[in-house]
């Protein structure tokens, strides 16, 4: 009975030690997304950024990937399962969805 407490104590310090939170799968989720990381377009926090500058037709444009800290989960989903102009597509399930959503808004708070 000692022995069995001894593992059963052992397997719950290992499990607290592997515990990571909502927001910490969401970050890893958020900088490597089995595709280009969120990270790269969008700033370490979502918080946006400047992607490229370059002339069109001699004027300057730049090219931006917008705030996303602020964007409802509806919203994240429905745009992460759309094609975009600049954005990739991903294939990352409800689960992970919501755990970036969760990364993006504890980084807010
Ligand atoms: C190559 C750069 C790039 C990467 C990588 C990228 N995005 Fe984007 N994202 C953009 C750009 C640019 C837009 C603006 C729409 C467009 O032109 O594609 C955008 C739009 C969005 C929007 C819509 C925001 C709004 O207000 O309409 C969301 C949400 C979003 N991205 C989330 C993500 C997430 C989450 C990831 C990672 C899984 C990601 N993006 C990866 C460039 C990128």
């Amino acid at each position: 009975m000692k022995r069995l407490l001894l593992l059963l104590s052992a397997l719950a310090l290992w499990s607290s030690e592997s515990f990571i939170t909502e927001g910490e799968y969401g970050q890893m989720l958020y900088e490597n997304p089995r595709g280009i990381g969120c990270v790269h377009c969008h700033g370490k926090h979502g918080e946006g950024a400047l992607i490229a500058r370059y002339k069109e037709e001699g004027r300057a444009v730049e090219l931006r990937a917008p705030d996303i800290r602020k964007v409802p989960l509806r919203k994240l989903k429905s745009s992460l399962l759309r094609r975009h102009r600049v954005m990739p597509t991903y294939f990352l399930t409800d689960k992970e969805i919501r755990a970036i959503f969760h990364f993006l808004h504890e980084e807010e708070s």
